[in-house]
């Protein structure tokens, strides 16, 4: 990734690329050549409006799709786009879509509705759609009925393509459609804009080989491929000497790293190479699945200085015929046992997790496996969610699909527990004192910063501005039920 550091550079290469010519077709040269096109439509347009052009970029779901996001508004600000947070106020808005849960794309559908009105009173305005959503036939046949004022329409496999299709929309003046089904190419180099100036997110593979059988991801993803750990290292040192402290590697699978490589390597492998980066602080990574979750994993994360004490290992359902159900390849021993082995060797760890309620044929009795599960585990915090069918998955045509009431009953129960459970866990570090990375100046109270525990914990403190991006030790006074209220001694 090019971030700010290495932008002089960039201008250079940009220098010396004549847009009158044909483009290149090698990556990643053919996205600077595309990259310095739009900038002079975007030069030409702002001079004609006599002002300069505004960049929306909303993004839903995961981390890795926060992460995508950074490349897209890296891509809009070397075209020349400035950011700006109000869709309403933008020249250019584009939606990074989810669709893990039905209502994700529901909410695309009614935001899309909206931009319209908008579109229509500022006629030059471009709206791109991108994401997972747009991965789905379904949707894209009905983007194409309904939703003509859409300009851009690409997938999951074309992100690096940004700038050129950008090109195609400015000069051809329809709509852009370029989705692929699935790709092997994984083009390095290209711009990305941080959120934060001191965390980034790294992707380390992309896709999903699991087939859980309630989930999109992998068609919506494709197959797994590692980055090769040597790109993976050379970004994060760079990330390291632009100021970044934090890392967060990125995959749908992290514990199955480096299996498809020339050179296989594990993910407990490339973990070590990526400590030993000098002023590299703290490692997290997302997600783990429980099936291929390592002895040789346990055993690095229980030594690394770095490797914050935090892991966030799905379970799914406590159920294990419901597991069988939904091709987790785990048993409920299995990842009891699994957490144990965990809590032995790192015994500070905070353990999150992600749970459905009424997976087609689950039974109240299933639902009590998986609250002995959350009883047991005494999860630090769980993402809940209730099962959402999506076409094309194999449970999507399951006998016995719960009925909603059933549903909602049991997330209400289980959200209690999970809650509960939470709020007794964070509590125990009460009168501690902590390392923090100072974030951000609190939402609420601009005397107070919030930093976050290696344990992912938050907690809010009296200080300065000058601190974010730096880690400082706080004393722990009053737990809040999900956070704490601190008091930095250094
Ligand atoms: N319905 C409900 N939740 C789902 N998840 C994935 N697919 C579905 C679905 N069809 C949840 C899983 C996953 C998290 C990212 O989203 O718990 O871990
Ligand atoms: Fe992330 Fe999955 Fe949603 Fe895509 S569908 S954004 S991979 S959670």
């Amino acid at each position: 990734m090019i971030e700010k550091m290495e932008s002089k550079k960039f201008e250079e290469i940009l220098e010396d690329i004549d847009i009158e010519t044909e483009a290149p077709v090698e990556e990643p040269m053919r996205q600077y050549y595309f990259i310095k096109k739009a900038r002079k439509y975007v030069n030409e347009l702002s001079k004609k409006l006599g002002r300069p052009l505004y960049a929306c970029t909303k993004t839903f779901g995961c981390q890795m799709n926060a992460r995508d996001s950074e490349k897209l508004v890296g891509i809009l600000e070397r075209i020349g786009y400035v950011e700006e947070p109000e869709e309403d106020k933008a020249d250019f808005v584009i939606y990074n879509t989810c669709t893990v849960r039905e209502n994700a794309n529901l909410r695309v559908y009614g935001r899309l509705g909206q931009l319209n009105r908008v579109k229509k009173k500022n006629p030059h305005m471009m709206i791109g759609l991108c994401g997972c959503m747009m991965q789905e036939p379904e949707v894209v046949e009905k983007l194409k009925k309904s939703y003509r004022f859409v300009d851009l329409i690409f997938g999951t496999h074309n992100i690096y393509k940004f700038a050129e299709l950008i090109v195609t929309r400015m000069e051809s003046g329809r709509m852009v459609i370029d989705i692929w089904k699935d790709t092997d190419k994984i083009v390095e180099d290209l711009p990305s804009e941080r959120k934060y100036s001191f965390k980034s997110g790294v992707n380390i593979m992309f896709g999903c080989n699991n087939f859980c059988s309630y989930c999109i991801v992998p068609y919506v993803r494709g197959r797994e491929r590692s980055r090769n750990p040597k790109d993976i290292i050379r970004e994060v040192e760079r990330l390291v000497a632009d100021g970044v402290v934090e890392v967060m590697l990125l995959g749908q699978n992290v514990n199955s790293y480096g299996k498809n490589l020339k050179e296989p390597m594990s993910f407990a492998g490339l973990l070590q190479e990526i400590e030993k980066i000098e002023g590299l602080e703290r490692i997290r990574f997302m997600t783990s699945h429980p099936k291929d979750l390592s002895d040789e994993l346990i055993d690095v994360m229980a030594h690394s200085g770095k490797i914050c004490r935090h892991l966030h290992l799905p379970v799914q359902s406590g159920s294990t015929q419901i597991l069988e159900k939904m091709n987790r390849r785990y048993t409920k021993e299995q990842y009891l046992a699994l957490v144990e082995k965990i809590r032995a060797a790192v015994p500070d760890i905070a353990l999150t997790t992600d749970i459905i309620v009424g997976f087609p044929g689950e039974t109240e009795e299933d639902f009590q496996e998986t609250l002995d599960v959350v009883r047991k585990v005494r999860y630090d915090s769980a993402f809940t969610f209730q099962y959402s069918k999506r076409t094309g998955t194999p449970a999507a045509v399951m006998e016995d699909q719960i009925p909603a009431d059933v549903v909602k009953d049991r997330f209400d129960r289980l959200l209690k527990e999970v809650q509960s459970i939470s709020a007794e866990k964070c509590s125990v570090y009460t009168d501690t004192v902590q390392n923090v990375l100072v974030e951000t100046v609190n939402d609420h109270d601009d005397t107070l910063l919030t930093g976050r525990m290696s344990n992912n914990l938050l907690v809010h403190f009296p200080g300065d501005v000058s601190l974010i991006g730096k880690l400082v030790d706080v004393r722990l006074k009053e737990c809040h039920g999900f956070y704490y209220m601190g008091e930095m001694i250094r």
